[in-house]
């Protein structure tokens, strides 16, 4: 039974895993973003303070400065300026100024899983009709294509919901598969809605592109946050980039979520976005997880019966199977009270029999951290 909360919203399973554990453990391989940056690694990439003396701590622009709105802009090949960019306290606001805005009782949605689950448990919530497309391990995670225009052509959905690249299976659209999707998507009038967290953290190659850059705004959403690639999470700094009018609908619901984002935070991710500075910080995320892997697959190799891993191609993080026990929350609780490891069980995805485990970790610590997860592992397999 699934648990609820208030009314018909259930409980948070990810988030609170953590958030009961991530301070106390004593190797945190929870996270699904790289590092986060400390206040003077920061400063050193951008050159100068992040903040002067003569700075007011004030409410600031509730939907966002205008310089960091238009900045946000700047990063998207595509048609869109300040008035497209509501800026958001992370992307978990943004999710939920989304889903509150466009989703009402009744409403047909599209969700892919397995999945983070905020979008699934809010949709819950407002009493939505969902129907699930899963990414299949016999398909390495993919979501097919074919499957998903079928589902978006017969149903009719009034919005399609994916995050890309996605979390926790690490698996990417490619261009021509977003624009399938587009395609299909504006035939039937449904609202796509991006999740791109995770964008910018591909391991190989160009960033996938944005939903944004593949056609006419009128039915698109994108939500990312600086959280992830940019290792910034605690600056709390996210966006929605729609069309202009649905912008100003959603800015209107932020007056009784946060009313503003933090007016420091806001300085800071101007700058932190800044040509240059955001080739530095993406640059340092793709470096960590590339030198990670190749850490995780010399050490996985000497445990192979821990658990089978599925490869991934973005985020910072990768999906271990139990091919020895399909009770994930069992392991992962074991591992973390007997052996001071937190990773994230499959369950609180969607996905029994498999954790998330953290790919970002300062590679200084990651190999240390890899050989206590395997050894951890290994003794509670065997007993
Ligand atoms: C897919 C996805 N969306 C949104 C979030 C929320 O992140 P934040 O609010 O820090 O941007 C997360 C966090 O893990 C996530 O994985």
């Amino acid at each position: 039974m699934v648990k609820m909360i208030v009314d018909n919203l259930p409980f948070f399973e990810l988030e609170r895993w953590q958030s009961l554990r991530e301070n106390y453990a004593k190797i945190l391989l929870s996270e699904s973003g790289v590092e986060p940056l400390t206040l003077g690694e920061l400063t050193e990439i951008i050159g100068e303070p992040l903040l002067n003396d003569d700075f007011q701590i004030s409410y600031g622009w509730t939907g966002g400065s205008l310089k960091l709105r238009k900045t946000i802009a700047e990063t998207y090949s595509a048609e869109v300026d300040e008035n497209n960019i509501l800026v958001t306290n992370g992307s978990s606001e943004a999710n939920f100024i989304v889903v509150l805005s466009t989703i009402r009782e009744g409403d047909v949605a599209i969700v892919e899983k397995p999945n983070y689950m905020q979008i699934i448990n809010l949709l819950t919530w407002r009493r939505a009709k969902a129907i699930e497309i899963w990414r299949k391990p016999e398909n390495n995670f993919k979501i097919q294509i074919e499957e998903l225009l079928d589902l978006i052509s017969k149903n009719r959905p009034k919005a399609v919901f994916l995050t890309n690249p996605n979390n926790p299976t690490g698996q990417y659209l490619t261009s021509e598969e977003i624009r399938e999707i587009h395609e299909e998507a504006s035939k039937h009038h449904a609202i796509l809605v991006f999740d791109e967290v995770y964008r910018g953290l591909e391991h190989n190659g160009e960033a996938v592109k944005s939903i944004l850059e593949t056609g006419e705004i009128g039915n698109i959403i994108a939500v990312s946050s600086l959280s992830k690639a940019y290792g910034l999470p605690g600056l709390r700094i996210g966006w929605i980039a729609a069309d202009s009018t649905r912008v100003m609908k959603m800015w209107s619901l932020k007056d009784y979520t946060s009313i503003a984002p933090s007016k420091i935070s806001d300085e800071m991710a101007f700058k932190s976005l800044q040509p240059g500075n955001r080739e530095k910080i993406i640059t340092r995320a793709k470096e960590i997880v590339n030198g990670n892997k190749e850490i995780l697959r010399e050490i996985s190799g000497k445990y192979p019966e821990a658990m089978e891993i599925h490869w991934p191609h973005a985020g910072a993080f990768f999906l271990g199977e139990f091919t020895w026990s399909r009770n994930s929350v069992e392991i992962c609780e074991k591992l973390f009270k007997e052996h001071g490891v937190l990773i994230c069980p499959g369950e609180t995805f969607g996905l029994k029999g498999y954790a998330r485990i953290g790919m970002g970790q300062s590679p200084s610590k990651y190999r240390d951290s890899l050989i206590a997860l395997f050894e951890g592992l290994e003794k509670i397999r065997r007993n």
